[in-house]
């Protein structure tokens, strides 16, 4: 069975158990400045999991494409992936343990689904502590089915309790499903949850009957909710009997490029095989995180600086194996091409995604060798003098310089048994932003020098471009630079592309109908924090608890800026666009009017 088997079929068993298909949310999370990436499937579904009702109903299911980079030093063994999709069915306050399991045991042993032998199935539940009792209903659940109290493992929290990493959230026990492999135990003590693998963890269906609060307090939940994770690359590599996830047809295709690129074959030896893991990984996620709707660029900070890391990552990896300059291309078009059935948002953009990363490509080439040559120099000379920890301010310097993000220098440093100063970094990487957010800090806080009726006209003009630019291109669009006159408005925006006509006519609609509809707007003080919480477009890193403006136009766009605005958007005219060219890599200039 293929990936594409495996999802339609689990979605086509729970749609027979009355579950609406929902689809995937973004690999961005909307409104949850907690974590980077949508890490599980129930990320998107945390509020209906605290008893939200769900526009689609009590009983869901779907496939989500997740991110953890957690891991990501650990990508080259046979298992880790970067990015994954995981398949999962929800009850919002509808059946709880006893069906979740019922239906599990079927999909996983009956012949008309997965067929899987009941004798290599073994389970593990949670077995209880002061917060929880040991969940003897599940255990039940099980021994009805048949499974042997031997193969019922009772875990400890580690194993068997789950939730989001953040502060709060639902959470719960769970029971998790594991296929003995048939291949030898590594001990005594081996049982599921090993990590020899001989026991591959197929499914986890989490009882989410409680939510942490901030603070650590854990309280039972009103609602009872099921929430279950199953890996499709690593179920499919089960299913195929095949030790390594890279051993399936999701990767062929890439490793067949890769192949093809180098001249060379991935069983060459232990080394060229993890770098072809390592490219194939991070290529993926690569193209997932610029194909993403809500997708974000390479960048120095949050997700851009996680994709620049992977990109960066693989540059360094294809260099071990001899890859030549221009290999993200053909990598990405694998990716593209085997994807873009399921995620047609990749086929969409596929012209931008191949151009970005092939841009990160080059940009980094450029400086990856002399950084390497600078960093091999520093390792020698520290060799000889008994030295083992880089300063902080060299491996600054290889990042502002070089563009090796930490953890790459880092890595690279392991490798010859050294570590970094991580602590002086981080106040090397300090220091240099004081200086560098000088200059950014005044625009912030200052606004407009020229008070006259139109340059304010065109402030707010320029809010509702900056909004419609996100609506029409992306919510990567991000201001970079701004320059007004009573004559003229100019906007600098993060856009990897030339706007089409059509685009262009798009945003003066939308700008002009938000001028029509007339809206208010309004201004409020709060801190930083609570101005991005309230998903206010905010540019610039200011000290923690700092008060800023934050202007709202009606309900159409929020952000914050040191002002002044007009008080109603009916005052200004009508907008058109004049001139939209290329600012400089990445970035494009919009000149516009209020006629
Ligand atoms: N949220 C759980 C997991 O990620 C089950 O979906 O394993």
């Amino acid at each position: 069975m293929n990936a594409d088997e495996l999802r339609e079929m689990y979605l086509a068993f729970f749609a027979d158990k009355g579950h609406k298909i929902i689809s995937g949310s973004s690999l961005i999370p909307e409104n949850d400045p907690t974590v980077l990436f949508t890490t599980a499937g129930m990320h998107p579904l945390a509020p209906y999991l605290l008893g939200e009702p769900h526009p689609a109903g009590k009983r869901l299911c779907n496939c989500q494409k997740c991110i953890r980079t957690g891991d990501i030093e650990s990508v080259g063994d046979a298992s880790h992936l970067t990015f994954f999709e995981m398949l999962g069915n929800w009850s919002l306050g509808d059946y709880f343990k006893q069906e979740a399991i019922e239906w599990s045991y079927e999909f996983l042993t009956s012949s008309q689904w997965l067929g899987l032998d009941p004798a290599a199935l073994s389970v593990s539940v949670f077995e209880g502590n002061e917060t929880a009792p040991r969940d003897e209903e599940s255990i039940q659940a099980w021994l009805k089915l048949g499974i042997p109290k031997e193969r019922i493992f009772a875990l400890p929290e580690t194993d068997n309790w789950w939730g989001l990493p953040g502060e709060s959230g639902p959470c719960g026990p769970d029971t998790e499903m594991f296929i003995d492999t048939g291949r030898p135990a590594c001990g005594a003590g081996c049982r599921p949850g090993c990590s020899c693998g001989k026991f591959f963890e197929v499914w986890n269906d989490v009882f989410m009957q409680y939510e942490k609060m901030p603070g650590g307090a854990v309280r039972p939940l009103k609602q009872h909710n099921v929430d279950t994770g199953m890996g499709v690359e690593r179920t499919v590599a089960m299913l195929q009997g095949k030790a390594s996830v890279f051993d399936t047809e999701v990767f062929h295709p890439l490793i067949g490029a890769l192949e093809e690129a180098a001249s060379r074959r991935m069983s060459e030896s232990d080394d060229i095989a993890k770098a072809f893991r390592v490219i194939c990984d991070h290529l993926r996620s690569a193209v997932f995180i610029l194909g993403d709707d809500r997708g974000v660029l390479p960048g120095n900070l949050g997700q851009g600086y996680v994709l620049r890391r992977l990109i960066r990552r693989a540059v360094r990896y294809a260099k071990k194996i001899g890859l030549a300059v221009g290999f993200t291309r053909v990598i990405s078009e694998a990716v593209v091409g085997g994807y873009s059935g399921f995620y047609p948002e990749l086929g969409r953009s596929r012209d931008r995604i191949v151009g970005e990363l092939v841009g990160e490509e080059e940009r980094f080439e450029g400086t990856l060798e002399k950084g390497l040559v600078e960093l091999n120099r520093l390792l020698g000379r520290m060799r000889e003098h008994g030295e083992k920890t880089v300063s902080g301010r060299m491996a600054f310097k290889l990042y502002d310089t070089y563009g090796f993000p930490v953890e790459f220098t880092e890595e690279i440093c392991a490798e010859d048994g050294m570590t970094v100063d991580h602590e002086g970094y981080e106040k090397a990487f300090e220091g240099h932003k004081a200086l560098s957010k000088k200059g950014a800090g005044k625009a912030f806080k200052g606004g407009l020098a020229d008070r006259s009726d139109a340059t304010v006209a065109l402030h707010t003009a320029t809010h509702l471009l900056h909004r419609s630019l996100q609506i029409v291109l992306g919510e990567h669009v991000q201001q970079k630079g701004s320059n007004i006159t009573p004559e003229r408005l100019r906007f600098d925006f993060l856009h990897p592309s030339k706007l089409t006509d059509t685009e262009k006519t798009e945003v003066e609609r939308l700008v002009n109908d938000a001028i029509q509809r007339d809206l208010p707007i309004q201004r409020e003080a709060m801190t930083l924090e609570e101005a991005r919480k309230r998903g206010a477009t905010a540019l610039f890193e200011g000290k923690y608890g700092e008060e800023v403006s934050v202007y709202s136009v009606g309900d159409f766009s929020k952000e914050a800026c040191g002002g002044p605005h007009v008080e109603r958007t009916g005052l200004l005219g009508t907008f058109r666009i004049t001139k939209e060219t290329a600012s400089s890599a990445g970035v494009r200039r919009i000149k516009a009017v209020l006629e």
